[in-house]
């Protein structure tokens, strides 16, 4: 079976996205894709939103994503012509209890409708490619799990069209923390030159000056603790997480916090340094950029045909004979 998994182009890719999901974009059969029409579900400037959208593409091809695996959501007009469709079988109980338009849409004037259906579109994008994988943050549960009851229902209702997905959770990094506030999740949405937030294309200095401003705490004991020492602790899991290595067992070796912060920027800067080298030398040819895109999209056109037309039937749409 093959994996699928989308990033939204509403900042610049950060750690978080790398080690939650970029890097495990590995699967020769998967469909990878930049979610820009996810993108306009909020406020949203289109000039940034292209920009946005070819720095990610170019990120998802440098992160050595296989071949013809990567594309942009919009050029493959299935995931919106599904989108619909599944909006035609989920409930309004349902989608008002989604966590993200509990936070960002509810109550608020200016909030889009497709806010509100979002989970709606990101369970056509998985359901479209007949998926059972689906490598994630664990910040995205709530939509696959709809995506899972989505499939399901449509399956009980129309007939079997739909394979039932699952999150696949990295083993660590499922949730990489803000560096100056390591109760909150590192967000690339958060302002550009936000602390806390560590971006895949930022300079190595920058990244190693930020690893060590890193908030931890008045202490100066190595502990994996996640509620009582939550920077010590989300330090300890990024180094795992780059190195290899298991966090708790990593405490023991260190009786300070410089010395660990040393750590978690080289092994950072190791894992980061190969990915920008990567990526300057697509950046510097758009039209083998454009290329790899193309070949993204007409696989994923060609492999997400079949399942929508099956959906379209099982629905009643279009004219019997
Ligand atoms: P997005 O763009 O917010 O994030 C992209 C991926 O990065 C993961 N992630 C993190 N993982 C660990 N630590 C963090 N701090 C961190 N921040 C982000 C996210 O879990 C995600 O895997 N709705 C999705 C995009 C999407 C999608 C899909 C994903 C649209 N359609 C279909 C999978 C399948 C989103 O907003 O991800």
């Amino acid at each position: 079976m093959t994996a699928v998994s989308g990033i939204m182009p509403t900042g610049r890719l950060t750690l978080g996205n790398h080690l939650g999901a970029l890097r495990r974009f590995t699967d020769r059969g998967g469909f990878y894709f930049v979610a820009d029409l996810h993108a306009m579900t909020m406020r949203h400037v289109p000039r940034r939103l292209a920009a946005l959208t070819r720095e990610t593409a170019t990120l998802m091809l440098a992160a050595g994503s296989p071949p013809g695996t990567v594309f942009v959501q919009s050029d493959v007009p299935a995931h919106a012509q599904l989108g619909y469709l599944l909006e035609c079988t989920s409930y309004v109980g349902e989608l008002s209890r989604m966590i993200q338009y509990k936070e960002k849409g509810r109550d608020r004037p200016m909030t889009r409708a497709s806010l509100f259906t979002y989970p709606c579109l990101m369970a056509a994008d998985i359901l479209l490619y007949g998926t059972d994988r689906v490598p994630v943050g664990d910040d995205q549960d709530q939509h696959v799990e709809l995506a899972r009851d989505l499939a399901i229902r449509f399956n009980r209702e129309y007939g079997e069209t739909f394979v039932v997905p699952q999150v696949v959770k990295a083993a660590l990094a499922t949730r990489v923390r803000d560096l100056a506030t390591p109760t909150a999740k590192m967000s690339k949405s958060d302002a550009d030159d936000a602390v806390g937030t560590i971006r895949l294309l930022d300079p190595p200095d920058v990244i190693r000056r930020q690893v060590m401003r890193a908030v931890t705490d008045s202490e100066n004991e190595v502990r994996h603790d996640e509620s009582a020492k939550p920077g010590v602790t989300n330090l300890l899991e990024i180094l795992a997480a780059c190195t290899g290595g298991d966090p708790v067992q990593l405490a023991s070796g260190y009786s300070g916090y410089g010395a660990l912060k040393s750590d978690v920027a080289d092994a950072v800067l190791s894992v980061i340094e190969p990915l920008q080298r990567e990526y300057a030398v697509l950046a510097s040819d758009p039209a083998t950029v454009d290329e790899l895109l193309a070949h993204g999209r007409d696989r994923a056109i060609e492999a997400s045909a079949p399942r929508l037309r099956a959906a379209q039937s099982a629905m009643g749409l279009g004219v019997s004979r």
